[in-house]
């Protein structure tokens, strides 16, 4: 049987701009192209999962809009159900204005718009959708009542519960205390801790921290450094797979939807880890969010061959 995931999170149209170098202020000048595609961390992680075979409920808001319309086709060409999108009356579809540069290197500005107005009511409409999943995984675009009544309703019926406290910000011990796996990188996991997060110590540390504050399993992302595990079982180190970065947005979010898919068929905490960075540093190599992420076939050709060209 297919894995389940729900996600409850964020949705966002993704403008992104290719640019020589990222401006200054107060300065104007021409970018490479505009590439217009889906994005949101919520969304992004339930397109990862489902292009990699899950089954997949997307619990969010959008506006009422033409990039709502887009965005709900797109999800469900990917064959997402979203019976659970509910659309906000004044508020607009979320959208991000990105800029890449020649470097990979990213600025991002996002409107929250319709997702600010996701709430504990949108997420008990879907209660029969989370409590079917095997994972149920939020983030922080979306306000945090939404993410603590998902999962409760998740505790309630055992399934694993997954967060990404992503943007980075201040947790509370109670949604921590409510995540069973947590995702974070090196400047989330800073933000949660209160400690700085430098040096592979550092790490270790901030992980061992948010086992003692109720978290089981810690997959802590460090970009070209690779991920570090840590669960009942001991800490693993995955080196980064090597790859020539075009556009890093997203990256994390294809990292952790296909966590939770791994980690659904059962796989140890560390092999489930492995591969999704796989899936992360094939979404590298192109430009886009939800354009760049590889279906199943280009994973399992990637483990025969390598990066494909
Ligand atoms: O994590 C990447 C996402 O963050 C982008 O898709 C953008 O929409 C922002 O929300
Ligand atoms: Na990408």
């Amino acid at each position: 049987t297919r894995p389940k995931i729900t996600v409850v999170g964020s949705a966002n149209v993704d403008l992104t701009f290719r640019t020589p170098r990222l401006p200054v202020p107060g300065e104007t000048f021409a970018g490479h192209s505009l590439h217009q595609g889906m994005g949101g961390k919520g969304a992004n992680q339930a397109v990862v999962a489902a292009r990699l075979g899950a089954d997949v409920s997307f619990v969010a808001r959008v506006g009422n809009d033409g990039f709502a319309t887009q965005a709900i086709d797109a999800y469900e060409n990917d064959g997402i159900n979203t019976n659970f999108i509910r659309h906000s009356k004044d508020q607009p579809t979320g959208t991000a204005a990105i800029l890449v540069d020649d470097e990979a290197e990213n600025c991002i500005i996002v409107v929250a718009g319709a997702n600010a107005e996701l709430c504990a009511d949108d997420v008990r409409s879907a209660k029969t959708a989370i409590e079917a999943a095997d994972v149920v995984i939020c983030q922080l675009e979306t306000p945090l009542e939404a993410a603590i009544e998902a999962f409760k309703i998740a505790r309630a019926a055992n399934v694993l519960t997954m967060l990404t406290p992503a943007p980075a910000k201040l947790v509370t011990d109670e949604l921590l205390a409510l995540s069973d796996a947590c995702v974070p990188n090196k400047t989330e996991i800073a933000a949660i801790t209160g400690n700085a997060v430098e040096t592979e110590a550092d790490c270790v540390l901030a992980a061992q921290t948010l086992m003692q504050r109720g978290v089981r399993q810690v997959a802590l992302t460090m970009g070209g450094e690779g991920v570090l595990t840590l669960d009942h079982s001991g800490m693993s180190r995955i080196p980064a797979t090597q790859v020539k970065a075009v556009d890093t947005t997203g990256a994390g979010d294809a990292f952790t939807g296909a966590l939770a898919v791994s980690l659904a068929e059962g796989l140890p905490l560390s092999d489930a880890a492995s591969r999704a960075a796989i899936v992360a540093a094939i979404s590298v190599t192109r430009i886009g969010t939800q354009t760049s992420f590889p279906s199943l076939d280009e994973v399992n050709r990637w483990n025969q061959t390598g990066p494909i060209e």
